[in-house]
């Protein structure tokens, strides 16, 4: 690539400002380090007013991100607008004028990402997507080169700021969900339409990335398991403390021999292990090699400037792996192209976890043991066991279990058989456990 690298950046909000920040405050850094002068040469914003307000004079503005992608100076297109419709029309516009294309959009590469790897494949261009997932945390990278050497045997991840924030928030100062979203809106954290964070759609497009880069298989959004956190109660989060566990929203996804497993919800993850201690709205991934064992990778999941690290870290691969020949370069999944396969995805009844349940029950001599026959009756253990009196209704009780490790199926029939005494009051509230020391 020649000396001075024309960037052509579309979206200029948070990650957009911040990438133009990062780009221009450490630029004698980036040159000592690529011998290159990187820098922002075209913008494309709908809002120009404040694109001029962000960038420099001599920086070239388009309100029609297209007229950019068709810019003969540019040598990289970063794309920062999100979505997957225009942003898709542009990416692959840009990827066919032979352009290399860096962007933050997870949505994008979890949905389209197969097509888009293959179309500049063959275009001989590169595209890269390391903030897409756990923001300023180089995860793509770490795997994909750092522990190139293993086989990765599982990745669990907090990887959506938002929900980390409100479970902190739940926890710490006994929050209902409602509050702490509002609180999260109010401070900026979550969106005002929180959705995709709230209900696990976010992380469900990370984890995608994380597992084709981990395993080696497709990228493939719809074998993602969702749940999300809107129907988490409180209550739950103060048991599972009394029992040393913390409520975590964990992507995970874990490869075995025949089948590959890929869920996000909900779990219980034992508070001495560093992962149950990232609060606020902080990311962290932990990936187990089946040399290294297990490695955790924690930072800032969002954000401008820590977002724009790794947009401008992509920038800067690119810049260095552009001159080599494409069959020679870093695989941009981790794997050349004809190794990739697919593989059995397991469905959520195939998985096998501990449980956390609690029941809300009549408090009727005999109950215990009527609980317990069930669980003996399907060869399950169970591992904990208190009981609250609940505060409404001194006739009621919540019992609280924890069992062994058990397939989801048969967890679901004990539920259905324990729901169908007389004594329940609710349905039962159902969350996984995860002792991530595997
Ligand atoms: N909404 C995302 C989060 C932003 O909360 O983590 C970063 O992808």
């Amino acid at each position: 690539m020649k000396n001075k690298v024309n960037i052509g950046l579309i979206g200029i909000g948070t990650v957009g400002g911040g990438t133009y920040k990062v780009l221009h405050d450490n630029a004698e850094e980036i040159t000592r380090k690529t011998g290159k002068q990187v820098s922002i040469s075209h913008v494309a914003d709908m809002n120009v007013e404040l694109a001029k307000k962000v960038v420099s004079d001599d920086t070239k503005i388009f309100s029609d991100a297209f007229q950019l992608v068709d810019d003969d100076t540019i040598d990289i297109i970063v794309e920062l607008i999100g979505g997957t419709t225009v942003s898709k029309d542009l990416v692959v516009r840009a990827i066919k004028n032979g352009k290399h294309v860096v962007t933050a959009n997870k949505a994008l590469i979890a949905i389209h990402g197969e097509e888009l790897v293959a179309l500049a494949k063959s275009n001989n261009v590169i595209l890269a997507f390391e903030a897409s997932v756990a923001g300023g945390i180089p995860i793509i990278k770490a795997i994909r080169e750092g522990l190139v050497g293993n086989k990765i045997e599982w990745v669990a991840g907090i990887i959506n700021g938002t929900t980390n924030y409100i479970l902190t928030e739940m926890r710490e100062n006994r929050l209902s969900f409602q509050t702490a979203l509002k609180q999260a809106q109010e401070l900026g954290f979550a969106e005002a339409d929180p959705t995709f964070d709230i209900e696990g759609i976010d992380a469900a497009h990370k984890l995608t990335i994380l597992a084709s880069v981990s395993f080696g298989i497709p990228i493939n959004f719809d074998a993602v398991y969702i749940e999300g956190i809107s129907s988490l109660d409180s209550i739950d989060i103060g048991y599972a403390e009394e029992l040393g566990y913390r409520i975590k929203l964990l992507a995970i996804t874990k490869c075995h021999e025949d089948a590959v497993e890929l869920r996000v919800h909900p779990t219980l993850v034992p508070e001495k292990r560093l992962v149950a201690n990232v609060n606020g709205p902080m990311n962290a991934v932990l990936v187990k090699g089946n040399m290294v064992g297990p490695t955790l990778y924690y930072g800032a999941g969002a954000g401008s400037e820590a977002t724009a690290s790794s947009v401008v870290a992509d920038i800067i691969d690119i810049i260095r792996q552009s001159e080599i020949n494409s069959e020679e370069r870093v695989p941009v999944l981790g794997f050349k192209p004809e190794h990739i396969k697919p593989k059995r995805l397991l469905n959520i009844n195939e998985v096998i976890s501990e449980y956390y349940l609690r029941m809300t029950m009549s408090n009727m001599t005999g109950l215990l043991a009527r609980i317990t026959s069930i669980f003996a009756k399907h060869s399950i253990s169970i591992d904990a066991m208190t009981q609250k009196e609940v505060e409404e209704n001194a006739k009621d009780v919540d019992i609280i279990l924890i069992t062994s490790p058990v397939i989801e199926e048969v967890m679901n029939k004990i539920i259905n058989e324990i729901e169908s005494l007389p004594e329940n009051k609710n349905k039962i509230i159902k969350i996984r456990i995860e002792s991530l020391n595997k």
